[in-house]
């Protein structure tokens, strides 16, 4: 199995199978000099989180996390009772691939609602606050939205502040998973916070792993009131990190010159070559590419031979729907091989 693994590319399987940035290791090792306080109660994370609060502002509370999983868990547990529910995206990595933690850990519902490309809207969640009030129903609680969503498209911030103004109007709180929030900032043109917080996000969580961070992901509270009780939620959590200063590092040199930015860009560019490739050698491209990830239609039989050589999802077996995706590492070249290979199989 290991071989097999090994003979395969899969630098189009995810955006977890690209290495580290050469800047954050350099980060690590200039943080492993001697001894420093624990549960980051140091230096380094002091200064992360101010370079956090730069980014995201001074009242938002920030919180370093291993994983994104588990940031977005916690952060909801924050704000939330088990007898409340989370409206989101049928789609969202929430619901499909957080192996009910979610229900395990807040204990609430999760109500999975259809959409055409992974964003919700306005029209499309109202019809599911619903029991408002009736103890035998689930109470709408949040409303979570993905930024850059599962299907690779991306909220303009217009469409958030709908939402928030939604949510906050009808007693609800807007969270965003923002594990490619650099992607669709990159997308966008704008800032982290303007297509967050400054949208009326109240709850982020912000990751850093899948582009160019060893682990490392954030939640971030703009309301500093949810934030009082998740110094011990994360740790009941298991997500207090002893050596801290090891994820405060990566994310100092992950806002720091601009990387976040240079690496999304890049994963961005290399995802529209492979749909315009893609076109070109006939491929339909089911959605619109606006971060670093491709969705396409590719027979049964070519999937088949494509995979004895790259590894890759397919999203939707009946459809024959694929999603490809790049990362910071991805090569103009690999994509063209890629694309070559494809084209071979057609
Ligand atoms: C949109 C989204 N959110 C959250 C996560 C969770 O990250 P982790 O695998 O670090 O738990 C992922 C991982 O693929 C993701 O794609």
């Amino acid at each position: 199995m290991l071989d097999a693994c090994m003979a395969l590319n899969v630098a189009f399987g995810s955006d977890n199978h690209s290495g580290v940035h050469p800047a954050i290791l350099t980060a690590l090792s200039d943080v492993n000099e001697g001894y420093t306080i624990a549960y980051g109660a140091d230096q380094y994370t002091e200064q992360a989180v101010t370079a956090m609060k730069k980014v995201f502002g001074k009242d938002a509370e920030v919180f370093f996390m291993y994983n994104g999983t588990a940031t977005n868990i916690l952060g909801l547990k924050a704000v939330m009772n088990s007898f409340q529910s989370v409206l989101c995206a049928e789609t969202a990595h929430l619901t499909v691939h957080e192996c009910c933690g979610p229900e395990q850990f807040i204990g609430c519902k999760l109500v999975n609602i259809p959409t055409p490309d992974g964003k919700l809207t306005v029209d499309l969640v109202e019809p599911y606050v619903i029991g408002v009030g009736d103890q035998h129903m689930a109470q709408p609680r949040v409303i979570s939205i993905t930024q850059a969503t599962e299907r690779g498209t991306v909220y303009r911030p217009a469409e958030v502040s709908r939402l928030a103004e939604f949510a906050h109007g009808h007693d609800l709180l807007l969270h965003m998973d923002g594990a490619r929030l650099c992607n669709a900032a990159a997308f966008l043109k704008r800032g982290l916070a303007d297509i967050s917080g400054k949208a009326g996000v109240d709850v982020l969580s912000f990751g850093g792993t899948k582009n160019g961070m060893l682990c490392g992901e954030s939640v971030v509270f703009f309301n500093p009131k949810h934030a009082k009780e998740f110094p011990f939620i994360r740790k009941q959590g298991m997500q207090l990190a002893s050596k801290m200063r090891y994820i405060a590092a990566q994310f100092s040199a992950f806002l720091s010159d601009d990387l976040w930015l240079r690496n999304a860009e890049h994963a961005n560019a290399m995802a529209r070559l492979l749909a315009s490739e893609l076109r070109k050698s006939g491929v339909q491209v089911t959605q619109k590419v606006e971060a670093n990830m491709v969705f396409a239609i590719i027979p049964n039989e070519c999937i088949r031979t494509l995979h004895k050589q790259y590894y890759f999802h397919r999203f939707n077996e009946r459809t024959c729907e694929v999603r490809l995706m790049c990362s910071f590492t991805t090569q103009r070249d690999d994509v063209l091989r890629f694309v070559a290979a494809i084209r071979h199989c057609l």
